[in-house]
């Protein structure tokens, strides 16, 4: 699915990755590294969204290297950010999960149906109305995850999507990312969290 051979990464001036090598199959592949790691960049060259100074990104067996190759497979890999707020983009919880699937191509009320599906997957139903600039930081969260999952992708890619939420919504998320059964790399600084649902675990 994902594929990465002896990738090295630079940001700025700063090397930050060097010689790494893995694959992504069926697994939850968990992201470890202290901060500044370079987990967040990891996944957003990934994505095609930061360039890499060496290496190979094989996505779905196709080699990327250039906007090209990347901006087909974006639509079928679902990353959410570090920072919720630089995906959300409102007006409401429930515009922001539809505008996915109307990019997509599905009529407005097929997409409006498809994140209401979603809000209540994630048990965020009421918020639907909400200004996304109103809602709490683990709110934000499950926004965001609602619509990267209206998208259907293939895989996922969550940068800490344990941040801002107490032990009964990780417990909320921890259960649906394994009934997902999805392909997933995870960066996370939450342990627990990561000894729950790892099936492998990368340290950087
Ligand atoms: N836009 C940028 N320009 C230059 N350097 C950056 C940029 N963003 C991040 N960096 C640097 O790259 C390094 C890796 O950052 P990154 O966000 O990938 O780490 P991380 O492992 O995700 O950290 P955290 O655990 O805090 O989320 C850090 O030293 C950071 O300062
Ligand atoms: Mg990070």
């Amino acid at each position: 699915m994902l594929k990465v051979n002896n990738l090295s990464l630079m940001r700025g001036e700063q090397q930050i990755i060097q010689g790494l090598s893995f694959q992504l199959e069926q697994q939850r592949l968990f992201i470890q590294g202290e901060v500044g790691a370079g987990k967040s960049s990891l996944l957003l060259a990934l994505m095609g969204f930061i360039p890499i100074q060496q290496g190979e990104i094989y996505l779905f067996g196709k080699r990327c290297q250039n906007e090209q190759d990347f901006a087909p497979f974006r639509g079928r890999i679902g990353l959410t950010f570090q920072q919720p707020d630089d995906q959300l983009f409102g007006p409401t919880v429930l515009d922001d999960v539809a505008f996915g699937p109307i990019n997509q191509g599905f009529s407005k009320v097929q997409a409006y149906k498809i994140a209401l599906e979603q809000l209540e997957r994630l048990d965020i139903t009421h918020l639907k109305d909400r200004p996304v600039n109103q809602l709490s930081g683990g709110q934000k969260n499950f926004t965001a995850l609602a619509g990267v999952l209206a998208m259907q992708p293939e895989i996922l890619l969550l940068d800490e999507p344990t941040n801002g939420l107490d032990q009964k919504n990780k417990q909320k998320l921890t259960a649906l990312l394994r009934q997902l059964k999805l392909p997933m790399l995870i960066a996370s600084h939450d342990l627990g969290f990561s000894a729950e649902l790892a099936d492998e675990v990368l340290s950087l």
